[in-house]
Order: structure tokens, then sequence, then C-alpha cells
């Protein structure tokens, strides 16, 4: 008798999902409830380009997984496919500017998708730019999406660059949709280019926890097989994801490490008690997920601090009471500026520094406080908001990954 394959096991294994790709991240659905408002607004703005005029740039703002990468994706989708069918010359082109994050990365994506068949490393950015106006200038309105656009070091510079496109081609067009999760990022851009950037600005707002119980639902049904999924298992998804931030991708994420540990375990069903084991482990992921997407400097700041956590035991108040892994704004720098001496770029200064760790604040991976009471003087402390540990791991491997 023939052995039995070691795939066999695997093969045969029962399983709760139907189509577990429905749940991740990289699905777009057609359905995109509670985001109607949104989806007309930009289809409106952007039914310009089927007129044969440049549509007016827009920005979109609003916290991770509100929805802002999938309505932008659906809505020129339909476009593309709409001009398509009716012969009309538009075009669009999706930047992730966290894979293209300089001013000559992204125009080298641009190019390499109109001429897919041409290599364009190593050609200066003015080529390179002459090459965009190339391909608009026939008559063709381009929209450019720059996603996580707060990623692009020079981000002056390409917004200029793509706007000033407008005044040297007469036929054609270059219609500007950023979108981004960062609510400081934009003070940091010159007024010129926030105002040509922002035409349309756009807010997407969190989702409460019934919308998200709805939008989950949705996709749970094409996701797991029939009677599966607890309707309990459903509501605390959803209710986790809104209690902390609103996010849909949080819900989908609860729901599919639920599914998966249901079948690890053999269980027939997704019960609240999968989604409650599933949390720790989407929390985790979701902030080394963010870590990795940090700029370089940001992550030094974080590191310096994971690594003084690990080290020290606290700091001692007057009154003697130790304050466990807390630390002064003080030392995180001291230990920093000698991280980054070791890197490429070296420190950035104490006003720089600063602006980093509020930033830092903002993402939930770190708290301070004023020391007011109880201290000599007056200082800001910084305590970590995760384990120190996996936090240092993390950032040690990106920064090796970034160096290989
Ligand atoms: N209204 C919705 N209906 C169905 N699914 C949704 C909806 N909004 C978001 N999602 C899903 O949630 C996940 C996150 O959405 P998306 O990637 O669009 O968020 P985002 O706003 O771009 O987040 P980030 O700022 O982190 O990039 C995706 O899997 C998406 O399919
Ligand atoms: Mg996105």
């Amino acid at each position: 008798m023939l052995a039995e394959s070691i795939f066999e096991k695997e093969f045969s294994k029962e399983t709760v999902f139907l189509d577990r790709n429905m749940l991740t991240p990289h699905f777009i659905p057609r359905e995109l409830p509670f985001r109607q408002k949104q989806i007309e607004e930009i289809s409106t703005i952007l039914a310009q380009t089927i007129k044969g005029k440049k549509a007016d740039n827009i920005f979109i703002y609003g916290k991770s997984g509100t929805g802002k990468t999938s309505v932008t994706k659906k809505v020129t989708q339909e476009l593309i496919e709409f001009a398509g069918a009716k012969n009309i010359p538009v075009e669009v082109t999706y930047i992730n500017c966290r894979n293209h994050s300089s001013k000559y990365r992204a125009l080298i994506k641009i190019v390499k998708d109109f001429f897919p068949e041409e290599n364009f490393l190593g050609f200066s950015a003015s080529f390179i730019y002459e090459k965009v106006l190339e391909f608009a200038g026939k008559k063709k309105q381009l929209i450019v999406v720059l996603d996580e656009v707060d990623k692009i070091k020079d981000l002056d510079d390409l917004i200029y660059s793509l706007n000033r496109a407008n005044d040297e081609i007469v036929n054609g067009s270059v219609s500007i949709i950023g979108i981004s999760n960062n609510l400081v990022f934009k003070d940091r851009l010159e007024p010129r280019t926030k105002s040509s950037l922002c035409q349309h600005e756009m807010v997407f707002p969190p989702y409460n926890a019934k919308e998200l119980s709805e939008i989950i639902l949705q996709r749970s049904k094409k996701a797991f097989k029939e009677n599966v999924v607890h309707e309990s298992a459903i509501s605390l998804s959803a209710a986790i994801a809104a209690q902390e931030s609103g996010d849909a991708r949080t819900a989908l994420m609860l729901l599919l490490r639920a599914g998966e540990i249901a079948d690890q375990r053999s269980l027939e069903h997704v019960t609240d008690q999968e989604v409650r084991r599933a949390k720790k482990k989407v929390e985790e992921e979701i902030i080394l997920n963010m870590i990795s997407t940090l700029p370089e400097q940001q992550q030094l700041v974080l590191l310096a601090i994971s690594n003084l956590s690990l080290q020290k035991q606290g700091i001692k108040t007057l009154t003697g009471k130790t304050e466990e892994g807390t630390l002064f704004s003080g030392e995180v720098y001291k230990e920093y500026e000698s991280i980054a001496n070791q890197s490429k770029n070296g420190p950035v200064s104490t006003r720089w520094y600063r602006e980093y760790v509020s930033e830092l604040e903002m993402y939930g991976l770190i708290f301070t406080t004023n020391s007011g009471k109880g201290f000599k003087g007056q200082s800001t402390l910084i305590k970590l908001g995760f384990d120190a540990k996996k936090i240092k791991d993390a950032i040690e491997k990106e920064i090796v990954d970034e160096m290989a």
C-alpha cells in the first residue's frame, strides 16, 4: 500500500472557511456600506476627467481602517471601466507611497505603469518627468493616487512637479488624490503644497459598533460556511474594534484569526470565545505592522524608549516611590542620540524629537505626562504602551532589513 501523502492530512482537514481571502486586507468588496456619501463625492469630482477636463485634487484623511483605500480603489476602478467602455482616455495610477517613498521613486512608478515595456531605473528625475508629460500630453486625463502620501520624503517637490505638468501640457491633465491617516503631517507641508493638494478635503469618520457589525456580517457570509459563525462572535468583534478605533480592518482581522483558531482546535463553530482568544494576537499584529511603517527616525526614538524600559527599573519620585516603566524625556533623547549617531543620517534636533514623541503618542505606542508634583523641576515623562522586548525586536528587524 502507498504511504499516505504528507499533504493528505492538510487536504482533508475540516475548516470553517468557505473563502478565507474575503477577510484579508487585499480583498476589495464591491459593496462598501456606510461610505455612499464619500463614494459619490469622489465620483462627482473625478467625473470631470470623462468630460476631458482636469479633476480637482483631493486629499482624503481618516483613521486607519476607515475605508479610504478601498473606497478610492473602487471608485477609480469603476471610472476606468466606464471610460474604457466609451473609449475616453482616462488613466489611473495607484501608488502606495510606503513602497515608493520619494519623488523619484513615485515618478518611476508612474511611468512604469504607462510604459510597462521600458526600463527607467537609473534615468534622471527630469527625464522621467518628461516621460510623464509625454504620456499625459497625448490628450490624456491622468489621475495619480498617492496612498499613504505622508511617507513621501520630498512631497513638496513631487506635488509641485505634478501640478506644474498641468501648465506644460495643452490637452491632457494630471490630478492627484492624496490619502493619509496621519493627522499632523499636513502642517509640515509648504502652504503652496497644502493648498494645491487639498483643493477638496474629505474626512472619513471611524465606524461605530453597529456599522462595523453590519460590515463584517456581510463579509462573513461569503468567507465562512453557513451557520458556522455565532452572532455573538460578530458583535464582539465589532464591539472590540469600535472601542479601540472604529477600524474595519481590526474587526475583520479578529474574525479571520478567530476562524483560524477554530480550525486549529477542530471546532465546528466560531464563537465569542475564539474572538477573545484572537484579540491579543490581532492587537500585536496591528502594532507591529504600524511600527514597521514608521519613518526611520521615529523607529529610533521608539527603540531608545524600549532599550531604556528594558534596562531601567523606572524612576523614583521625591517621596521615594518607583514609577515603573516611566522614563524622563531627556534621558530618552540621550539614548536616541547615541543610537542615531550610528545610523546613516545622524540624530535630529530636540525640536523634531519632541514632534516625534507626540506623533508616537498619537499612534498609541507611548503615553506621556508632565512630571508635575513628586519630581524636581518640570519634565515630560514617557511610558511605553506595549511590550518593550517585542517592540525592540520588531524595530531591530526592520533596521536590519533596511540595511540589507
Ligand atoms: N464600508 C466598508 N465595507 C466593507 N468593508 C470595509 C469598509 N470599510 C473598510 N472595509 C474593509 O476594512 C479593511 C480596511 O479598509 P481600508 O484598507 O480601505 O482602510 P484605510 O482607511 O485605507 O486604512 P489605512 O489608513 O490603515 O490605510 C479592508 O479590508 C476593507 O475591505
Ligand atoms: Mg489605506
